[in-house]
């Protein structure tokens, strides 16, 4: 494609991205394909021939949008948000068009240290500790294997690496029953198995129960198990729930515990004053992580990870062979080192983008308002005799079922489940579960970046429609 042909097309699609931003609305926001849908109308061998990318463009809206599921929708109140804002698409495009791999300081100077202090900006918006480092992973699932590989390596005098996992088999890690899967499978990953990964009760609120843990840890003690790493939730998925940190954070430090702190969503509420709160305990913390690319506007991927002791994460994945030995070894950061991929995109550039164009304050409205919308559609949700809210809305997660009178649990929940899959296929909004003490819970999330109010209300409307106009089958 020779520059003048790109520039058509890039004009082309610039206005195709433009609308479909404006019109993102008309879409089912919950895909409606099919399984083998789309694999069925995509020829089954690549073409010899060249195509033009017109064509290209019309497959696109013809065999793929279909196949799309909205995230960008005001009326998508699933899982957690995958957020985009103009600045970080238009980021992106440099991004791609520079096409710069970051692995080491040397690929690209001007990514490794806008990084740098991107992390510093975060660092600093969010309240953690001056002495922090931060690095961009490309997911928090990856930040937490970061994590606990690195404790797996500080609990075992830096020798697993070396030795293997083998005679190790001791080594225990903690995080409540609440707790994402992500810790699961890196438990799996490090070796250190998924038997021993205890998992603490919770309390009423589903956050992680600290006295259960201290019982557990000094339990694993005495049995000679090595309690290497706790790993505290802020901001649960299920329900945003925050363990008790600085409780948590004693018993680590009693015990000589790696602390990784999980804050994917919540994170991002930490920019508002009046959230700094979860944050209480925060001497305690040797690493922790929050995702940009979900609640801060920012195009996924892009998962901010930063540590107390950057000297152990690096010590734990550093390796080098004889191409990327450099001459400024050292004196830079080369990011490479501090965790598991070896090629780097230039995420940081995206940052920098969403931050200065909405400024700190700008991300403050919006995330305040997204929080404002939940409580809201909670008070909706109480002053309903027929609906129950299931858990303490704190952030932007409102988790409730509906609950009319004369029906067993059982009939409760396979009811709720089918008002959630109605309201799905309806493709007007999308919402999806959990199950909270046996409970099929419908949980929304109003944290999209274009959320109004009006749009939680019109959703909780078709809800309340919904629910009613059902009957048990
Ligand atoms: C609390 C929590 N931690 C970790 C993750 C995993 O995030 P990622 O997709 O960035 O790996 C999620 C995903 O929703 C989450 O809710």
């Amino acid at each position: 494609m020779k520059p003048d042909i790109f520039r058509k097309h890039a004009h082309e699609l610039v206005e195709w991205m433009a609308k479909y931003m404006e019109n993102v609305e008309e879409y089912p926001v919950k895909s409606q394909a099919v399984p083998g849908e789309i694999l069925s109308k995509i020829p089954d061998k690549a073409p010899l021939k060249p195509e033009s990318f017109d064509s290209v463009m019309k497959d696109l809206d013809n065999i793929i949008m279909p196949g799309i599921t909205h995230w960008q929708s005001p009326s998508f109140f699933a899982y957690f948000p995958a957020n985009v804002s103009p600045p970080s698409i238009l980021a992106e495009m440099l991004i791609s068009t520079l096409g710069a791999q970051c692995m080491i300081w040397e690929t690209s100077p001007a990514a490794a240290e806008l990084e740098e202090k991107m992390m510093i900006w975060l660092r600093d918006m969010t309240g953690l500790p001056p002495e922090f480092e931060g690095v961009i992973q490309d997911t928090a699932s990856t930040a937490t294997l970061a994590a606990i590989l690195t404790a797996r390596e500080k609990s075992t005098g830096f020798s697993v690496n070396e030795t293997g996992v083998n005679q190790f088999d001791t080594l225990r890690v903690y995080c409540s029953r609440q707790a994402h899967s992500s810790v699961e499978k890196a438990v799996k990953i490090s070796g250190i198995g998924s038997r021993n990964l205890v998992r603490i009760e919770v309390k009423d609120d589903f956050s992680m129960d600290s006295a259960k843990l201290r019982k557990a840890v000094s339990g694993d003690k005495r049995e000679g198990f090595i309690p290497a790493c706790v790993i505290a939730t802020l901001g649960t998925t299920g329900t945003t729930a925050v363990d008790p940190l600085r409780e948590i954070g004693e018993i680590c430090s009693e015990y000589g515990i790696h602390l990784h702190v999980d804050a994917a969503m919540a994170g991002t509420a930490l920019i508002l004053p009046e959230f700094q709160w979860m944050l209480d305990g925060r001497e305690y913390i040797d690493s922790f992580v929050f995702n940009p690319h979900k609640w801060m506007f920012t195009n996924f991927d892009c998962s901010a990870y930063f540590v107390r002791d950057a000297a152990s994460l690096i010590k734990t994945f550093e390796i080098l062979p004889e191409y990327l030995k450099t001459r400024t070894r050292g004196k830079v950061n080369d990011y490479r080192d501090w965790g598991v991929p070896l090629g780097r995109r230039f995420r940081a550039l995206k940052l920098w983008s969403v931050i200065r164009s909405y400024g700190v304050e700008g991300l403050q409205v919006k995330v305040r308002e997204h929080i404002r919308i939940a409580s809201r559609l909670a008070e909706m949700i109480t002053a309903e005799r027929d609906f129950e809210l299931l858990a303490p809305v704190i952030l932007s997660v409102v988790c409730f079922r509906y609950k009319p009178s004369g029906l067993t649990e059982t009939e409760i929940n396979r009811l709720n489940e089918e008002l959630n899959h109605r309201l799905n296929d309806s493709g007007k909004i999308y919402l999806t579960h959990t199950v909270l003490n046996g409970k099929y819970t419908l949980r929304m999330v109003t944290a999209q970046t274009n959320v109004s109010a009006a749009h939680a209300e019109r959703a909780w409307s078709l809800i309340i429609d919904t629910a009613r106009s059902m009957t048990l089958r």
